[in-house]
């Protein structure tokens, strides 16, 4: 969701490859239209800005050319505004003498835009982008150097946001912190800064993360952090990242997408690893156990991880727990939490401003706060007393895949250790995963032209498989663009089963625990004319009744725990499916339209 880059370097030089390779990497995260500008000395700004691909823009505005010490790109997810031209960041104050560009949200953004208008400023889009320029320009015209100009203008914009903006004349930038992500690189002979760590880390490993309420001044040599309160001085080193940028590669597959799918039994290694090596589980364990009220919160696919991870506890604790999307937390919950209560709160990116929001009324309610989240260092990370990382490395395409297995591993897990269940028995899930995913291969094809047929269809799950019907049909109208509904099965005949038609495909999730009523369920499609289609272990009860069976391999999980490993599993031919529709249809399963990655705006 909306990216910035800036770059200040020693001299004058061609920053056109740099800013379209940066703008690449930062495209994960969904956007509508691309914008980059350099800034000189003397002169006028140079910006260039369009709807479209970051390829696109560039070749058509031939990015390339751009040259100087100092640059900002910026690629927009359309909030406030069209995705336009005009709409694009980064913007210009009213006679071009500052240009920036944001990420994130104003809200007081039609009311600011009307107070410059008033002013005398010249106010070009509908953006809040601009507006963050125009709120800087109304100090500078007072005579405020930048940094008093940023200081003020962060009273006046309300809503969470990071900003980079540079003035002419000068020979740095300057950007701001509230509530979105910032990061800053000091390189050999150039500063950077950027909405993510991936986006920098070819660039240089030296960086600093920057937290809420920092103003980062940096030239070519070195960066100065200052409280935007106050304006004092902040001291502290940057630190030295380790990370590979080999995660962040497509590594032969066709898509990121593709590539994460497979990097499911490894990270999920990855994590048991991790498990068994971190007092953070007892830590939580206890918290849980302890809990009035336990509730595990978040949104889209990590929600639909909460709802398998309730039942995991429910069933292996025998303790209750809520789970609920992140903004009806507030909305069913907000008036009676105490203190006695906990919250498992879980995101992929930890950015997610609805659990942001969710955890921000826990903090109130003086509730304990449990993490499970994928980045490190992320908000989500940093405001729990205790988290579970997911250890699933960068996952760049937006469709989340790896990172859903890891949050169900995770509660597994943590429901095991809180019943007293020996972990170990999880050793085997890597292999367990591997053996799903070479099986059901060659299998995906059979019912891809069939499913891919039509626009709208269902995926049935009952008990332990419901959320995975859920998390199915999400899979597949994101990056199908196909209108896909999960529903538990026994609520078809409740209404939807009058969409049955000739060949309406129905996908059934089957758990071997609840066999017979998926059996029942087909048939009631089967007899309508429907296409029933059954995912689940090899049984005769399915193949016989069901148009086409997609069969799990048989694993040697013990036999309490089948059943949940089952579900998990099941997930994995729906992904697999979701991705190659997606593709056949000509669509980019790791962008799909509207959508964004990190969704840091309410
Ligand atoms: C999943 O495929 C989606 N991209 C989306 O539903 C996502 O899970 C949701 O936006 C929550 O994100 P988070 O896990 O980063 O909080």
């Amino acid at each position: 969701m909306c990216g910035i880059f800036g770059i200040v370097t020693n001299e004058k030089k061609n920053l056109g490859p740099i800013l379209i390779s940066a703008g690449r990497r930062l495209s994960y995260r969904g956007y509508d239209t691309v914008g980059a500008a350099t800034i000189p000395e003397r002169g006028d700004i140079d910006l260039r800005k369009d709807v479209g691909k970051v390829d696109e823009v560039a070749s058509r505005l031939k990015f390339e050319e751009l040259t100087g010490n100092r640059a900002i790109l910026q690629l927009r997810w359309a909030t406030f505004g069209a995705p336009s031209q005009i709409n694009a960041q980064p913007h210009l104050d009213s006679y071009g003498d500052l240009v920036g560009a944001h990420n994130g949200n104003i809200v007081n953004n039609v009311e600011l835009r009307k107070q410059f208008l008033q002013e005398g400023m010249i106010v070009r889009s509908e953006n809040d982008g601009e507006s963050c320029v125009h709120a800087v320009e109304r100090y500078a015209n007072q005579g405020y150097d930048m940094v008093e100009a940023i200081r003020h203008a962060y009273n006046d914009l309300e809503g969470d946001y990071a900003f980079v903006i540079g003035k002419v004349g000068e020979d740095r930038l300057y950007a701001i912190k509230k509530g979105s992500g910032l990061v800053a690189g000091i390189g050999d002979d150039s500063t950077y800064i950027s909405s993510d760590l991936p986006s920098i880390l070819p660039l240089t490993k030296k960086i600093f993360r920057i937290q809420d309420g920092e103003i980062v001044i940096f030239w070519a040599d070195r960066i100065e952090l200052r409280n935007v309160e106050d304006g004092r001085l902040i001291q502290r080193e940057p630190e030295i990242v380790e990370e590979s940028m080999e995660s962040v590669q497509k590594g032969g597959y066709a898509h990121f997408m593709l590539k994460e799918i497979h990097e499911q039994p490894k990270v999920a290694g990855d994590l048991l690893h991790l498990l068994d090596n971190t007092k953070e589980v007892d830590a939580m364990v206890e918290r849980m156990a302890n809990a009035r009220n336990l509730y595990l919160v978040g949104c889209g696919t990590s929600y639909h991880a909460c709802l398998l991870g309730s039942v995991y506890l429910n069933r292996l604790t025998g303790k209750a727990s809520i789970p609920i999307l992140a903004p009806q937390f507030i909305a069913q919950y907000g008036t009676t939490l105490t203190s006695d209560d906990v919250g498992i709160f879980v995101s992929q990116s930890g950015e997610t401003k609805d659990v942001l929001n969710a955890i921000n009324l826990a903090q109130e309610k003086k509730m304990g706060i449990l993490g499970i989240a994928n980045v490190v260092g992320s908000t989500l990370t940093q405001v729990s007393e205790h988290h579970i990382p997911l250890a699933c490395g960068y996952e760049i395409s937006v469709p989340a895949t790896k990172t859903f297995s890891n949050q169900v591993i995770a509660f597994l897990y943590l429901a095991m250790r809180m019943g007293g269940h020996d972990t170990k028995a999880l050793a085997k899930l890597p292999e367990w995963l591997t053996k799903t995913l070479e099986s059901i291969q060659n299998q995906i094809p059979k019912i891809e032209n069939r499913v891919s047929a039509w626009n709208d269809l269902y995926i049935l799950g009952y008990g332990l498989t419901y959320p995975i019907a859920l998390e199915g049909a999400l899979k597949l109208k994101e990056i199908t663009y196909a209108h896909c509904e999960g529903m538990l099965s026994t609520e078809f005949k409740h209404g939807p089963l009058s969409a049955v038609r000739d060949g309406y495909p129905v996908i059934f999730v089957a758990g071997p625990e609840d066999t017979s009523l998926i059996v029942s369920g087909i048939n009631e499609i089967t007899c309508r004319g429907g296409h029933a289609i059954a995912i689940g272990k090899a049984d005769a009860r399915l193949q016989n009744n069901a148009n086409d069976a997609i069969e799990l391999p048989q694993i040697d999980a013990p036999d309490n725990l089948e059943p949940y490993i089952d579900a998990l599993m099941s997930i994995l031919p729906l992904q697999l499916l979701s991705y190659r529709i997606s593709v056949s249809r000509g669509y980019d399963p790791d962008f799909p339209r509207n959508l964004s990655k990190t969704l840091t705006v309410d």
